[in-house]
């Protein structure tokens, strides 16, 4: 416990919000305090989310090469095998390695690393696991969020698992039904199909990836198809059924029809995610929720008591971790008197399939449904040297530019490297650039990159290698 409990700020939660913001208000002088229960820090993303999920894609991507792909590039390989002990093995050495940073990094900048679970008993105080008494100038709530349930399933972690459960299973299944055509079934489903599931993804609406532009949607899902997985798309899951080994997924069509049961040895529900105030206080400090528990924020994340702020995925919004991140440092920049921001226009969504999907900005379907004038310009990885050589030239980037004043408005891409290109059109847009400003900035040859710079010639309609 803190010897000193009175502070400038404290934090409610370690995830990638909260770390960040208690770290930005250390930097800026002010005395911090980090409350975590978790017993690690980190929150979701590191422990749970962004980071062992990645870790198990790049395993199982290699797993996946050595088997299927390195034959064709004159590399023999015979007896290739899974060692599933020694993969979520190295998952969890690095997530420690991460969670035991960010202690390292409180202690570099001077923050109270605070172990236990906070509830708030006013708008400048609260208590740790019931007893201990912290008061603070300010208070950020960093609390994130959990799986949402599908009611009438009950996860046990086992056959029925959330993402937590499917970064950790003990062996391969047979096979997998996953619930939700989201950002976690098409990256934990990728996993698994890799290592040998069967895998089949049921969706309620008619497309994958939902929020996405159609165009990467409908060429995402063919890729995948072609990787083995199976869709189920415009169906509703009625129940889900446990069975002696496995369970029985119900499905119909949305739109009528019959029934179809689905048996898998493994169901993952990944349906959303919803926002975790549980067991908080909100009451006591008179911080307003809405109805589906999100805690509502001005533009400058405040809520309605002025002493209280929210970040990150409990506020809702995209629930990314690099979104917490920055509203993590303009809280703490705005309570430290300075001018933080967020600027929502500009956060990119990359999903780490293989090939990588990546999005920033405004979609085709958005803009039309916003009625402005737009141009599109594209180009194929197929025709791209770098991806050709690698032999992963599957995908495109799309480029959207104001029809009138040639302004990027939004990308998006679908191809191998799809998640770091998407950063240098992020940029172009934080700095308001035409296409035609990057089309003619010079890009290396041969590189991924020169994709991107195509795709901005495109606009123009003078793109030289297609
Ligand atoms: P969280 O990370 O959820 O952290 C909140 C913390 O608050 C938790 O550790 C919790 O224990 C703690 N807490 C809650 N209540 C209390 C209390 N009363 N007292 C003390 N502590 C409390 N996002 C990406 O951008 N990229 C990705 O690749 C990505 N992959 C993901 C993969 C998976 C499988 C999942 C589930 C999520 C993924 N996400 C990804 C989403 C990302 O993890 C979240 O958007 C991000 O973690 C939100 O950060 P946060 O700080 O708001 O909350
Ligand atoms: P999601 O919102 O991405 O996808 C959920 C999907 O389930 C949607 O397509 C939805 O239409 C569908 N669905 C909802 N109810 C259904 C039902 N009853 N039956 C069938 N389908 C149903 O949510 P997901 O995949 O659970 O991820 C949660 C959050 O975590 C996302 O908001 C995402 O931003 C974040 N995340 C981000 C990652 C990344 O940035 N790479 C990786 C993983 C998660």
């Amino acid at each position: 416990m803190a010897e000193n409990t009175a502070y400038d700020l404290v934090v409610i939660g370690g995830g990638p919000g909260g770390y960040v913001c208690a770290i930005r208000a250390a930097q800026l002088g002010m005395k911090v305090a980090c409350v975590e229960k978790r017993g690690a820090l980190g929150g979701t993303c590191l422990n749970v989310g962004c980071i062992p999920s990645k870790v198990l894609l790049q395993s199982s991507h290699h797993y996946h090469v050595a088997k299927e792909e390195l034959a064709e590039h004159g590399v023999k390989v015979s007896g290739v095998e899974l060692d599933l002990a020694t993969m979520m093995g190295r998952k969890d050495k690095v997530v420690s390695d991460f969670t035991k940073g960010v202690e390292f990094l409180f202690k570099k900048n001077k923050v109270t690393y605070v172990k236990g679970a906070a509830e708030l008993i006013g708008p400048n105080s609260l208590k740790v696991d019931g007893k201990d008494e912290i008061t603070a100038k300010y208070i950020v709530i960093a609390t994130g969020s959990v799986s949402a349930p599908l009611p009438g399933v009950e996860v046990d972690e086992k056959t029925v698992v959330s993402s937590t459960g499917a970064l950790a299973l003990e062996k391969v299944p047979a096979s997998m039904v996953v619930i939700g055509a989201g950002v976690i079934g098409l990256e934990l489903g990728s996993v698994w199909a890799r290592l040998g599931t069967k895998v089949t993804v049921v969706e309620f609406l008619d497309k994958v990836l939902p929020p996405f532009d159609d165009e990467v949607s409908k060429n995402a899902q063919r890729i995948f198809e072609k990787q083995g997985i199976a869709f189920k798309l415009g169906h509703k899951v009625t129940a889900v059924k446990p069975g002696k080994s496995g369970a029985t997924v119900n499905i119909e069509p949305v739109k009528g029809g019959d029934a179809l049961g689905l048996e898998a040895e493994v169901v993952l529900v990944a349906i959303g995610r919803r926002p975790y105030s549980e067991g908080l206080g909100l009451e006591a400090a008179g911080v307003r929720i809405d109805p589906k528990g999100f805690i509502p924020v001005d533009a400058h994340c405040r809520t309605n008591v002025a002493s209280v702020y929210a970040i990150g995925d409990v506020i809702g919004g995209l629930m990314l971790a690099h979104k917490a991140e920055e509203e993590g440092v303009a809280v703490a920049e705005i309570i430290a008197g300075q001018a933080g921001h967020v600027n929502y226009a500009v956060i990119p969504s990359v999903v780490y399939t293989h090939p990588e999907i990546a999005s920033v900005g405004k979609t085709e379907q958005q803009l039309k449904a916003d009625g402005v004038a737009y141009t599109v310009g594209k180009f194929p990885f197929l025709a791209n040297s770098r991806a050709k050589t690698s032999g992963d030239s599957q995908g495109f980037v799309k480029i959207l530019a104001d029809k009138r004043t040639d302004k990027v408005l939004g990308a998006h891409l679908i191809g191998a490297g799809a998640g770091e290109l998407v950063a240098e059109i992020a940029l172009a847009m934080e700095f308001s650039s035409s296409a035609e400003d990057i089309a003619r900035t010079c890009h290396a040859h041969p590189s991924l990159a020169e994709a991107v710079k195509e795709a901005a010639m495109d606009v123009a309609k003078r793109a030289i290698h297609i």
